[in-house]
């Protein structure tokens, strides 16, 4: 079976729309069919400062969703990116394969940083796509399920991939993106940007754990344009068009469909239908999250054993990274 290898920061107190529909959904539908590896990662989330407390809390509320949303611990393995050591160390490895101006043209390094001003940006953040190779290339992953925004790291990956391969021989396998089609879920405000925790206003982002009314709201007061035609076309109407996309992956009926239905019906009526499948999603969701919570100590267990089993691969692909590059034999 492929190997594969994904990964989702816990730096929010909920999973949004975008992290669902443009990579969780394929977690879940990879697991079937492929030896699948899903981890937490609490390494890339502190690139930018986080409270201890609620970086702990969140990093167990992230796993709880990932259980909630289906990712099964019989099929797959979860865990989370601090326990298994091995991710810091080949990060290391390729940090100094890396060319300082490769990382620099990284444009989500560019935009966090100019965000937070150069002074005030980390190293961490700056080096944060190499942890993301390492954790990629330590699975010797096939493929791996992310949204459109990851695909330059992905490249970068891939280069990192080949180079290390030909400058001390094949060790690692090169991985290919698994992008799918709608994998860009928009900002409800401003549907010329991506859905981001860092980048979106509160009512622009849907929260996988709000509350029914809550996201009926944001939903309503989606940016629209001011006609009047429901119809899929990303350039002219962006905004409907996101919601058509939304609809049609929570419904799993076809656009073109949906298209049919709203003929000579206004925005309102789609948006009260979004807004409808959304919560048909979201209420079970929420029940087994906090089902996951009210136990955490079982919940730990859990990501002990996935990291038990993470380490049994990433110590093998470690071993050998460090033999090739020349370090003496632990005996
Ligand atoms: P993160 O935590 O920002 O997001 C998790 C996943 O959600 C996808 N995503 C979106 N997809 C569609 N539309 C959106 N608006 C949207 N917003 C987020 C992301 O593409 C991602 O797949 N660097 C990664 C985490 C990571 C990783 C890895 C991923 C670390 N190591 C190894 C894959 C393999 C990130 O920040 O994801």
């Amino acid at each position: 079976a492929p190997r594969v290898l994904s990964g989702i920061q816990p730096t929010a107190d909920s999973f949004h729309l975008g992290n669902y529909l443009g990579a969780l959904r394929q977690w879940v539908a990879l697991q079937e069919t492929s030896d699948a590896f899903y981890c937490v990662v609490d390494l890339h989330a502190i690139t930018v400062a986080q409270d201890p407390a609620v970086l702990r809390h969140r990093t167990r509320v992230s796993a709880a969703q990932l259980l909630a949303l289906g990712i099964d611990t019989d099929r797959a393995t979860l865990f989370v990116q601090s326990q298994v050591p091995e991710h810091a160390q080949l990060a290391w490895v390729l940090n100094c394969i890396t060319g300082f101006g490769e990382a620099g043209r990284m444009t989500q390094f560019k935009d966090k940083a100019s965000r937070q001003g150069s002074d005030r940006a980390s190293v961490g953040l700056f080096t944060y796509p190499v942890l993301q190779a390492a954790d990629i290339l330590l699975y010797q992953a096939d493929q791996v399920p992310v949204g459109e925004d990851q695909r330059q790291h992905l490249e970068l990956t891939r280069d990192l991939a080949g180079r290390f391969n030909t400058t001390y021989g094949p060790t690692f396998t090169v991985p290919s993106p698994h992008i799918v089609s709608g994998a860009k879920i928009l900002d409800l405000q401003d549907p010329t940007s991506k859905m981001s925790k860092s980048a979106s206003s509160p009512a622009g982002i849907v929260d996988l754990l709000d509350e029914p009314a809550v996201s009926a709201k944001k939903i309503r007061s989606a940016v629209t344009d001011t006609g009047r035609e429901v119809r899929f076309d990303p350039q002219e109407k962006a905004g409907v068009s996101n919601l058509l996309t939304i609809h049609s992956a929570l419904s799993g009926r076809p656009v073109a469909e949906l298209e049919l239905e709203y003929a000579g019906r206004g925005y309102g009526d789609l948006k009260k239908d979004v807004a409808a499948v959304l919560t048909d999603f979201t209420t079970p969701l929420r029940a087994a999250v906090d089902g996951y919570l009210a136990d955490p100590a079982q919940l730990d267990a859990i990501l002990a054993e996935g990291a038990e089993r993470a380490r049994t691969v990433a110590s093998a692909t470690l071993a050998a990274t460090f033999d090739r590059v020349g370090f003496l034999p632990r005996v």
